[in-house]
Formats: structure tokens, sequence, C-alpha cells
């Protein structure tokens, strides 16, 4: 009797290296109000319930998730900047309106050496002319915008696929 099909070798060894990865999960300042504030623009959706979903597809695509928020500049700064040394092997951000101002998280990212994808719920480049500049991006491997909280869980998935890819 045939029993169940194997994956084949190559495909375990790609998922064993999944299993290992951890990404970090940064949001910045008000993003602790997600569901209360401006509704009309960022959903109803709590932060709780997008880190809930995180989990839950984290379990889903085989690696760990760790999810924080801090109203704080230099809280992000220190996360981003002890990211590598805590085991993660990628970062994801929504800085909020740090987006548009701060050159410290910049730098930050840049000198973690991870790749890192700057997200959003709304997209940025549709609203005030202020938020028009991010001053991340550059230091960022990619960008995820609009969506609301499920641009949080499709940069999850964008990460995981970049990183399986290197190998
Ligand atoms: C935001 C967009 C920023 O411009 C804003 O300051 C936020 C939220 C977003 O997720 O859409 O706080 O990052």
């Amino acid at each position: 009797m045939a029993g169940p099909k194997k994956a084949p070798a190559l495909r375990s060894v790609g998922r064993a290296r999944v299993n290992a990865l951890r990404v970090l999960v940064l949001s910045g300042p008000n993003l602790d109000r997600l569901g209360r504030r401006e509704p009309e623009i960022y959903g109803h959706t709590t932060l709780a319930q997008v880190h809930e979903r995180l989990a839950t597809l984290g379990r889903e695509l085989g690696c760990g998730v760790d999810c924080r928020q801090s109203n704080h500049e230099g809280s992000l700064i220190d996360w981003i900047g002890s990211a590598s040394d805590e085991g993660f092997a990628a970062i994801l951000i929504n800085p909020g309106a740090y987006t548009h101002t701060s050159y410290a998280l910049h730098d930050a990212i840049k000198g973690s050496s991870l790749p890192t994808v700057e997200l959003h719920l709304s997209n940025p480049d549709a609203r005030e002319e202020f938020r028009r500049h991010s001053c991340v991006a550059p230091a960022c491997l990619g960008r995820i915008a609009g969506f609301g909280a499920a641009s949080y869980e499709v940069a999850l998935r964008a990460v995981v696929q970049h990183l399986a890819a290197l190998g």
C-alpha cells in the first residue's frame, strides 16, 4: 500500500532551515492604539490581533515570530541593534511616523545587516505630502504598504520566501 508521499530531500533541507528562522517584528509609535486610532485609515484590528495572526502564520511557515511595540525611537533602535546577536534572521518594521523623520532608524537598520522589510497598514504615498518621504526605505530590502493589518502577514510571507531562496 502506498504511504503518504515523502517530500524530496531538498525540500526537507529547506524546511529545516526555515524552522530555525526567527523574525523580529517591530511596530513604532501610536501602533499600540491600533483598532481605536483612526479606524477609517488603519482599520479595526488591534495590534494584539495582528500579533496573534503572525504567530499562527509563523507556525504555518515554520518560523518563529517575536513581536514588539514601542512609542520610543531609542527602544526601536536598541532592538534593531541587538537583533543579530539575539539570533534573528530578519526584521519587519512598521516605524509609524518615525518612517518620515528618523535617520537614526535608517542607520540602525543599515548597521544590523539583517534583511529588513518596511511595512505600513496604509499606503503613505497616497496620503499627505510629508508621508511620501521614507528615511528608512534606502536601508530596507523592500516595502509592503496599503493592505491594512494584512500588510504584516504579506511582509512575513515575503521575507520568509526571501530567506528560503537564499538557502
Ligand atoms: C503608518 C503610516 C505612517 O505615515 C503613520 O505615521 C503611522 C502608521 C502605517 O502603518 O500606515 O503611524 O506607518
